[in-house]
């Protein structure tokens, strides 16, 4: 079995840390060309069987600079020491994964991959039979499932936008970076599993797709998250300032605490609620299997967040601390419009009242979760069953609508 704390074990005679990137560089340059020199040009050599192209392949890659195409990397170019990780405004070469500096957000990694599921292993069959009946479905249980279709199909794609064009090079650390691409592949795979909802209930694709344009509590919400990526998806924008790094910090909080940890949860709740009432089971399920996905997105958004917040201190300043507590305060209300806009009346035993506790039960906890003051006092959880499903693991399903085993990379033991 791998041990990852070998990889922490310095070796003196090898492990020769350069304290001055430049010189590191031309040191390694030189010892690569001594080393490699005699190897590389035999194996270079022309010979009778070669090709015009091959000759040219060959000539083209006696010309190559190495030096130029290393110092493009981003990061120092010396092996990299723990303490000289960092969240934001790293220096050290951001292709060392190891050694570990987070290890939170490498274990968050390997359990996303031992949680891989795909949309096409759910049936869905019993569902459309219950679209398709005329009598199958109240009309207030058919608006909430397309509004809410409506919604998730488009706020994937917007989180995985901000994910890959404008967090991931901003997040100066390979653990976190590779968590992030898990990430993005989970933010992919739900909007699959939303667009294969719809191929297989027959509904109009141009209708959902576009209701984040059409349907206001469903276009506020979008329109409020892309607000926060405006800026840093620019190419040209960088950290580094007290400005920058607040613009920063303001994006994280914007989409995993409010799109992801708090957008998600009416229409999370509604679905699942459906399925426990064994309406539209598969819907349900994949919605099952995408809001633990969703958890462990939040959760690691709050942990970067807060490791920020420890790194960089001087910018979690009273300012700040207003304008990430308005934040979550704005999305909880737009959230409680999406409620009572997708629930004018009580459907599912649940109704827009019982809603709206529950979104300011979560809105406490996503102000505590980053050490701000809870707002809505004496708030309790109307829907506890809802915790209870985040935690099931992958194996077991909610609806039992099938049993599933899974051992995937992440969970495979060699001894
Ligand atoms: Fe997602
Ligand atoms: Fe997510």
């Amino acid at each position: 079995m791998l041990n990852w704390d070998e990889f922490h074990k310095e070796d003196g005679e090898t492990v020769a840390r350069a304290t001055n990137a430049g010189h590191a560089n031309e040191a390694n340059m030189d010892r690569l060309d001594s080393a490699g020199g005699a190897a590389a040009q035999e194996a270079r050599a022309v010979t009778a069987n070669d090709s015009a192209a091959i000759i040219r392949a060959k000539a083209a890659l006696d010309s190559l600079d190495v030096a130029e195409g290393l110092a493009e990397l981003e990061g120092a170019s010396a092996r990299v020491a723990v303490d000289e990780k960092m969240m934001i405004n790293c220096r050290a070469d951001l292709n060392q994964l190891v050694p570990f500096k987070y290890d939170w957000a490498w274990q968050k990694y390997l359990d996303g991959c031992a949680n891989h599921w795909m949309p096409q292993e759910v049936n869905m069959t019993a569902d459309i039979a219950v679209w398709r009946d005329p009598e199958g479905l109240t009309d207030d249980e058919r608006r909430i499932v397309m509004r809410n279709l409506g919604f998730f199909s488009t706020a994937d794609s917007l989180v995985a936008n901000n994910l890959v064009l404008a967090v991931y090079r901003l997040i100066t650390n390979p653990e976190c970076r590779q968590y992030i691409l898990r990430q993005a592949f989970e933010e992919a795979i739900h909007t699959h599993a939303y667009q294969y909802c719809i191929e297989s209930l027959g509904m109009d694709e141009g209708e959902i797709f576009n209701m984040y344009h059409e349907i206001p509590s469903v276009a506020k919400k979008a329109a409020w998250g892309l607000k926060y990526t405006r800026s840093i998806s620019d190419p040209k924008f960088e950290t580094g300032t007290v400005d920058t790094d607040k613009e920063l910090l303001r994006n994280l909080i914007a989409y995993y605490c409010v799109l992801e940890g708090i957008f998600f949860y009416c229409g999370f709740t509604q679905i699942l609620s459906m399925g426990r009432r064994n309406k539209m089971t598969g819907v349900a399920e994949q919605f099952q299997y995408i809001l633990r996905d969703e958890s462990m997105h939040l959760n690691f958004g709050i942990d970067v967040i807060n490791q920020i917040k420890i790194e960089n201190p001087h910018l979690w300043d009273a300012g700040m601390k207003e304008e990430a507590s308005q934040m979550i305060l704005q999305g909880t209300q737009l959230e409680i419009e999406y409620a009572r806009d997708t629930m004018p009346r009580g459907v599912l035993g649940m109704n827009a009242a019982m809603m709206e506790d529950y979104l300011k039960f979560i809105a406490n906890r996503r102000l505590s979760q980053i050490g701000l003051k809870e707002e809505y006092p004496g708030t309790t959880n109307p829907f506890p069953w809802m915790s209870e499903i985040m935690d099931l693991k992958k194996e077991k399903n909610f609806f039992e609508t099938r049993v599933i085993e899974y051992q995937t990379g992440g969970a495979l033991s060699w001894d």
